[in-house]
């Protein structure tokens, strides 16, 4: 599928209250949030429960860099609100196993940090043997400080653990001037921490990262072969597949909902983020059409899809970058894509529909 690698702010802070405005200020232009290291130490659990109150739609990382009793700081990290914990790379194989297993049964994620891991390519084969399949690879701060500068080294190592099938971070003092050098590396999140929070707005900054991000990665080349499987937060997934029925439906359209893979919903009465929303062509027509015309406003998505020549699906499942502003302008550019085919419909009704699934 074709996919922009996702932006990660990390808040590396030891204040909670910096941190938690830091995250509000920027969440809307980035993807996942990090609980970054500094923070879980100073602060504990209790800065990934408030992270997950005050951005509830974000994917949330715990940057633990767990080194031991993986199961145990999985389970706490999960508990507390994350959907992604990491252990370091030099743990034992038993630790990230641990940690995989606990996140396997929540629906969660492990990354591997590589941090400090001199004999990266060895373990890298072991940790896909067990099963691990994301991995974060490292310009270390004190490295960096020390002069460390990125180089080819660096990128051949990361194609290799894509072609070894992991969905490969990269951080590590970034900003939007570097990223150019990684563009032929289909990388599946960067991370920028410093070069996002030190700036005098550090909003503008995620947005010019982000804008970076999909100028260099949209549409072509490296993006293609990134194989995200989504990151999805049930709730927030629960209530995109709702926003999205209803916005349809208000719009005036005929929806038709599958729940093959969700027994007991294949009712419009039960939403869940297992069933997709098949739409109904208005006579006339194409479904082929009303693609283009959402692919061109929207970008290219498996988030809509064709299933028959007048029946499309729109699906917040396979968003590689769930968030409430993704499904809207997923909708809007629906109806857009069907005023321009000359069917009128409903877009501020849709749109007000869509809203209020979300609730609040
Ligand atoms: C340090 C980290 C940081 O979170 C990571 O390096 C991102 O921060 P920055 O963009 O400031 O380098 O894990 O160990």
């Amino acid at each position: 599928m074709i996919s922009l690698p996702m932006l990660q702010l990390a808040l590396d802070y030891v204040s909670l209250p910096t941190a938690l405005a830091m995250a509000i200020k920027v969440a809307p232009e980035v993807d996942v949030i990090e609980v970054g290291t500094p923070l879980c130490k100073a602060v504990g659990l209790e800065a990934i429960r408030a992270v997950r109150e005050v951005c509830p739609d974000k994917i949330i990382l715990a940057d633990l860099k767990t080194p031991d009793v993986g199961g145990l700081e999985a389970a706490m990290a999960f508990d507390a609100g994350a959907d992604m914990m990491s252990v370091i790379g030099g743990a034992t194989l038993a630790t990230v196993a641990e940690a995989l297993q606990v996140a396997r049964k929540r629906g969660k994620e492990i990354v591997i940090e590589l941090t400090g891991v001199r004999d990266i390519l060895r373990y890298a084969v072991e940790w896909r043997q067990i099963g691990v399949d994301r991995i974060v690879y490292h310009r270390e701060w004190d490295a960096q400080a020390a002069g460390r500068q990125w180089n080819e080294d660096d990128k051949v190592i990361i194609r290799r653990l894509i072609d070894m099938g992991y969905k490969v971070t990269i951080t590590g003092g970034l900003a939007p001037k570097l990223l150019p050098f990684f563009a032929d590396l289909a990388v599946s999140i960067v991370i920028c921490g410093r070069g996002i929070r030190e700036q005098p707005d550090p909003r503008a900054a995620a947005r010019e990262m982000r804008e970076m991000i999909a100028r260099l990665w949209g549409g072509t080349g490296a993006a293609r072969q990134v194989s995200d499987t989504p990151l999805i937060q049930p709730a927030l997934a629960d209530k995109a597949a709702k926003s999205i029925r209803f916005g349809v439906s208000d719009m005036g359209l005929l929806l038709t909902v599958d729940g093959r893979n969700c027994p007991g919903c294949d009712t419009t009465a039960r939403l869940c983020r297992d069933t997709a929303t098949s739409i109904q062509c208005p006579p006339g027509v194409r479904a082929d059409d009303v693609l283009n015309g959402i692919y061109r406003s929207f970008g290219r998505s498996e988030a809509a899809g064709r299933v028959a020549d007048n029946q499309f699906y729109l699906d917040p499942a396979r968003l590689n970058s769930l968030s409430r502003s993704r499904v809207m302008d997923l909708i809007t550019a629906t109806g857009q894509a069907l005023q321009h085919l000359g069917y009128q419909a409903d877009l501020a009704a849709g749109l007000q529909a869509a809203n209020q699934a979300w609730g609040n």
